[in-house]
């Protein structure tokens, strides 16, 4: 369980084009926590032959990660430089892979992840709104629906490399400093090669909320369970950061939509749409 996996990166000359040292890296606070891993904010100096600093995000293990975890990471760092650049994706930008160390360094995305942005929002609107008339019809917000547009194009771009996400949720998707919507967290990203397929064999904690039927049935990921989980994130969008299927357990969910249930229209959703 924790033999050794120093220098599993050293001679592979796709880590060797990224790596960054890390000493010209000053890590800051957590800005998020996933299953396995931290994101920090981070100063990078000379990242890219700049004066200054270039404040950016540090994803790394947890103190005492297993091998597994660490294998996790990298398919995730595997997954970025095969996905590339793509404004509407969060971009790789180095890693610190020598000596067994794994760090992912990639783009800040200075508000924070769609989520807690919606859920923010709601947030102000109760405020605002609380003395108002006229409904509030949340889909006609220019930044949400122009958020649902960009993250269309992200989802795009990955379909064109046949990249399946398999984790699309607001909670990964990232807003930048100019409100530009970047998907991220390929955690759980693989590519489907030849078939378009892409089979899971043995189950972690999964986004159950947020998978298709067959994806909850048989594990059988595509482009197509991913576009699923985009219609998810609309409906994310469209309640301000509701958490979809409320007052569902995970366990009948599959149930449920095997019989025809889908979640109706959100009451601030336009009927347009
Ligand atoms: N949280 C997780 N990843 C992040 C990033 N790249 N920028 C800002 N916050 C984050």
């Amino acid at each position: 369980r924790h033999h050794s996996v120093d220098n599993l990166y050293f001679d592979k000359k796709q880590y060797l084009q990224w790596e960054f040292p890390k000493k010209n890296l000053k890590i800051g606070r957590i800005l998020g926590q996933g299953a396995f891993g931290q994101v920090h904010e981070a100063w990078a100096e000379g990242l890219d032959s700049v004066v200054k600093p270039e404040k950016v995000a540090v994803k790394t293990l947890r103190e005492r990660a297993t091998a597994e975890e660490k294998e996790a990471l990298k398919v995730e760092l595997d997954q970025m430089i095969y996905v590339g650049n793509h404004p509407n994706v969060i971009n790789l930008l180095g890693a610190c892979t020598y000596g067994g160390q794994l760090l992912i360094i990639m783009e800040y995305a200075a508000h924070g992840n769609l989520l807690n942005y919606l859920k923010n929002k709601s947030l102000q609107l109760d405020f605002a709104y609380r003395d108002a008339t006229n409904p509030l019809i949340v889909t006609e917000d220019k930044d949400i629906l122009s958020f649902a547009w960009q993250i269309a194009k992200g989802m795009s771009h990955l379909e064109s490399l046949k990249c399946i996400h398999r984790d699309l949720a607001a909670r990964n998707i990232l807003i930048s400093e100019t409100m530009v919507a970047k998907v991220s967290d390929f955690g759980l990203a693989r590519e489907a090669y030849e078939s378009g397929y892409y089979f899971k064999e043995s189950k972690g904690r999964l986004p159950f909320r947020w998978m298709s039927p067959e994806s909850l049935l048989s594990g059988q990921y595509t482009t197509k369970s991913d576009v699923w989980s985009y219609g998810v994130v609309l409906w994310e969008m469209a309640t301000l950061g509701g958490t979809p299927y409320p007052g569902i357990p995970p366990e009948q969910m599959y149930e449920m939509l095997r019989s025809g249930y889908r979640m109706p229209r959100p009451e601030h959703c336009g009927q347009e749409m």
